[in-house]
């Protein structure tokens, strides 16, 4: 049964009727009905804009500014994607496409192999401006998609979907026992997803001798961007594969450890050596813990056209 849909009537995040009836009918990838967005939608992108482009300037790095600055980022208006589109795609082949909620593993890093950033359209109820555990436009397009105006900082994504092809294709011919099979694309998935966190979600970077941000989860958090380069809580260490693929994470709680690169090309370095150690099988039985491997995103991986 669909809901009606009216204009104005909101697009706030697990209250969309707009969302409902897509889900309820398959629909992952999407239009953004921008006419749907409430004047209270409206204003919960200008509260965030105003309290985080300060911090911005004061803690994200060059690239991401350059970013803000090339896609017009608006302050007042939630953006249109397919105007941030013609900003993005000349500058990086990137675009940003609308999708109605979770895009399980594999399909979401290949539509990153392919250029595509699959993108949340609604956004954070007013009451909880801060946090919110599942993506908004907000992260999505203040947080990721200036990011990927930068040439190398976009390869790097096309690299991560290129390694998670890899996994789902060296997979199917390891062996012929599907629980073992099972077993290793759970801890490749695994790894993979926290190197994907603690890098493009919540990466540091070492600029010019002091430390900014490029992940996206503290680029669109005008509390923990902050935190996360002020606060003596925070442990921040030169990143290293070993430890990123075996290091569980929280997602609901300002992160106590962090993990800087040097710049964009030693990330991209950084991926080719995911890549090469999962070759090497050794991402095939990394330590247990969060993020948890849900049945959708395994299946994703064993179900992946690889063609
Ligand atoms: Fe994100």
């Amino acid at each position: 049964m669909s809901t009606s849909i009216t204009p104005g009537q909101g697009l706030t995040t697990t209250k969309a009727p707009f969302i409902e009836n897509a889900q309820a009918n398959g629909e992952l990838y999407i239009h953004q009905p921008y006419e749907l967005y409430s004047e209270e939608n409206q204003a919960t992108w200008r509260k965030m804009y105003e309290a985080i482009r300060p911090k911005w300037e004061k803690y994200a790095n060059a690239k991401f500014m350059e970013g803000v600055e090339n896609l017009m980022l608006k302050p007042d208006a939630i953006p249109r994607l397919d105007e941030i589109n013609e900003f993005l795609s000349p500058l990086s082949g990137f675009s940003a496409k609308p999708v109605s909620g979770y895009v399980p593993a594999y399909l979401f890093f290949d539509c990153l192999r392919n250029r595509s950033f699959p993108t949340t359209i609604t956004i954070r109820d007013g009451q909880s401006l801060d946090y919110l555990p599942e993506p908004d436009i907000f992260h999505d397009i203040a947080g990721h998609v200036p990011m990927h105006t930068d040439r190398k900082f976009s390869d790097v994504l096309v690299r991560f979907g290129e390694v998670a092809r890899f996994a789902a294709i060296r997979a199917r011919t390891l062996t012929s026992d599907q629980d073992e099979i099972n077993r290793v694309v759970e801890s490749n998935i695994k790894a993979m997803a926290r190197f994907f966190w603690f890098t493009v979600e919540f990466g540091l970077m070492r600029e010019k001798g002091e430390m900014k941000v490029y992940g996206s989860g503290l680029l669109s958090s005008s509390g923990e961007i902050e935190h996360c380069i002020e606060s003596d809580l925070v442990q921040r260490f030169p990143i290293q594969l070993e430890w990123v693929v075996n290091q569980y994470f929280e997602i609901d709680k300002y992160q106590p450890l962090l993990f800087f690169v040097e710049s964009f090309d030693h990330l991209f370095g950084l991926v080719d050596d995911l890549e090469q150690w999962l070759k090497d099988g050794k991402l095939d039985n990394v330590s247990p813990g969060e993020p948890a491997v849900n049945p959708e995103d395994l299946q994703s991986f064993l179900m992946a056209e690889t063609e």
